[in-house]
């Protein structure tokens, strides 16, 4: 973390050691399967280099390299990277997964890559239910994912639109303190925050509301709206 972000980021829990915390003090915590907007979204595109930043236990980042990307994961837990390396191995799957903060980090020193990458090396970048504090602000987040986009890739977020009712005393129960930003996301406030800090050009190519039937962790059943951006970088 680089000192301004510590310094904004004063006072509240570190998310790195929580999320690290939640995922090593449990068994695996998502299904194994990859999210239902990202396989609707990312179906009719050609595969190439895909980065999924938060990729948690891999399972989008499999699914991915299953359907012919060349796909890396990155995410700030270590437990949840290891889950994952294993997960792709048990599949015979190739991919390549990195303990990193999307903060800071940059892919041309990457191992797995050997330096050939550089931001905006990839043709599709993704972020799913990518709810951090670090960085301090969506639109912080927003500009440091977008930027590892190639000329003419895709970015596509995948945000809850709200969060689920029992998410906050969840985390306070577990009082794993995850840093949840508990604002609401909208594509087209997503949308937004990309053209509003980026050097280069965007256009939507999809923004909707995605309606999802969930449970709780409790059994109880509900119903969320999943925010869906996939836009797409001009090439200059
Ligand atoms: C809610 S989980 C989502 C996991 C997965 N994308 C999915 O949809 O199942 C959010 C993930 O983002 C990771 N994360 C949070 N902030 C991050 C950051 N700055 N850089 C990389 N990963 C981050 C967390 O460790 C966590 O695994």
């Amino acid at each position: 973390m680089t000192e301004p972000q510590q310094a904004a980021n004063a006072g509240v829990p570190d998310s790195v050691a929580a999320w690290e915390e939640r995922y090593a003090g449990s068994d695996p915590i998502w299904s194994g399967n990859p999210n239902e907007a990202l396989v609707a979204a990312v179906s009719g595109l050609t595969p190439g280099r895909v980065l999924d930043v938060g990729c948690g236990e891999g399972a989008d980042v499999i699914w991915l390299a299953e359907h012919g990307w060349e796909a890396t994961g990155i995410d700030l837990s270590q437990t949840a990277v290891d889950r994952a390396t294993e997960a792709a191995a048990a599949k015979g799957v190739t991919a390549s997964f990195e303990v990193a903060d999307v903060s800071t980090w940059d892919p041309s020193g990457s191992e797995s890559d050997a330096g050939e990458l550089r931001r905006g090396g990839y043709d599709l970048v993704i972020g799913c239910f990518l709810h951090t504090r670090l960085p301090d602000t969506r639109e912080e987040l927003v500009g440091r994912v977008s930027e590892h986009v190639a000329p003419n890739g895709r970015l596509l977020l995948i945000s809850h639109a709200e969060m689920p009712p029992w998410a906050e005393n969840h985390d306070e129960e577990l009082g794993h303190g995850l840093g949840h930003h508990h604002e609401p996301v909208t594509p087209n406030g997503d949308f937004a925050l990309l053209i509003g800090g980026s050097p280069v050009r965007w256009e939507i190519e999809f923004a909707e509301l995605r309606t999802r039937e969930v449970e709780g962790p409790d059994g109880q059943p509900a119903e969320l709206d999943d925010s869906v951006l996939l836009a797409h970088r001009i090439t200059d």
